[in-house]
């Protein structure tokens, strides 16, 4: 646990990350974070694509969306700090009502989740009677509560198929659902919407990637193009492409998603060379050590969610929880 170690050692974390020269502002917030978790008693939640200091240093769990969301329905403390985008906050704080929920930046969105409405979904149920809805959790609570079930790139196939019917709605990832129907015989009624970190990966780049780096193991995330995918080793959530990298130990690895993760993941494995064509997501950046330690401070900003919204929303969490 971070909570418990003395901040020299912690230092050692990170060190191949953070040079000297920043540790000593860090380490101020650092400390003044432990401080305020116990007296608020909060836990910090913090997504694989949160910057060293705060993955490393002040989290208390760290995952994917799908871990997180498990991970926040077990917690007992009375305050958790999303270290991520909104939609995740969000997620927290369906599965738990009684909690408070906070987000250090009320900008941190994503573009896969302001690609649509829910009044987009009410249209596309209209358009499709009957073809059940699957979305995504880069998705806003009012979006999940027009939703029959939720998923993840973690899970997506596995929920999709979990239906039991030939043809569902999957939104709003237009390239996770052509992805996901890749590799299912369930027939994927997608939305346009793109994340805008992983559309801008592209096949030729892996193969120029490759030509540089003989023996290079590529692995994707399922947010990317279809061509990225298939010219990948692997394709998984963040957590499998983070598993991947510890049970096989590539002697050299492209992680073709956000910058943090490459970062995160090169720190606990040192016998691992990263390749490091990235794409930093805007959102996940705005979280700092610094408003982390605000959130904590002033108790802002806490997520609120309409009881006619929170309900059916729930309802589409936990119903992909179960599966
Ligand atoms: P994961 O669920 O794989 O962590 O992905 C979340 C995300 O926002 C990826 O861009
Ligand atoms: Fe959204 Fe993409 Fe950022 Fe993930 S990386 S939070 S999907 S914009």
């Amino acid at each position: 646990m971070p909570d418990t170690l003395p901040l020299s050692q912690l230092y050692e974390r990170v060190r191949p990350v953070v040079p000297p020269v920043e540790w000593p502002a860090f380490a101020d917030d650092i400390a003044a974070i432990r401080a305020l978790k116990r007296e608020r008693d909060a836990v910090i939640l913090a997504h694989n694509y949160q910057t060293p200091e705060i993955f490393h240093c002040v989290a208390n769990i760290t995952g994917d969306s799908l871990a997180l969301a498990r991970e926040a329905a077990k917690t007992d403390a009375r305050v958790i700090v999303l270290a991520g985008v909104h939609f995740m906050a969000e997620t927290s704080k369906l599965l738990n009502p009684d909690k408070t929920v906070l987000v250090p930046d009320l900008r941190a969105g994503c573009s896969l989740a302001e690609s649509i409405t829910a009044a987009d979904v009410r249209l596309l149920r209209r358009r499709y009677p009957g073809v059940p809805v699957v979305s995504y959790v880069n998705t806003s609570a009012a979006v999940k509560a027009e939703s029959d079930i939720c998923c993840t790139s973690g899970n997506a196939k596995r929920i999709v198929e979990s239906l039991g019917v030939p043809r569902v709605i999957m939104l709003p990832d237009e390239y996770l659902a052509q992805n996901v129907a890749a590799e299912t015989a369930v027939e994927i009624v997608a939305w346009h919407g793109r994340c805008e970190v992983h559309e801008r990966f592209s096949a030729a780049e892996v193969r120029t990637l490759r030509a540089e780096h003989p023996g290079l193991v590529v692995l994707a995330h399922p947010e990317c193009p279809p061509d990225v995918v298939a010219a990948a080793d692997f394709a998984g959530s963040t957590a499998a492409m983070s598993d991947y990298v510890a049970r096989r130990h590539p002697a050299r690895v492209v992680l073709l998603t956000e910058c943090s993760m490459s970062d995160n993941v090169a720190l606990a494995h040192p016998e691992v060379a990263f390749v490091r064509p990235c794409n930093l997501c805007p959102h996940m950046k705005r979280i700092t050590l610094a408003n982390i330690r605000q959130a904590l401070e002033t108790m802002t900003h806490a997520v609120t969610i309409d009881p006619s919204i929170a309900d059916p929303a729930r309802r589409a969490v936990e119903r992909m929880l179960a599966v």
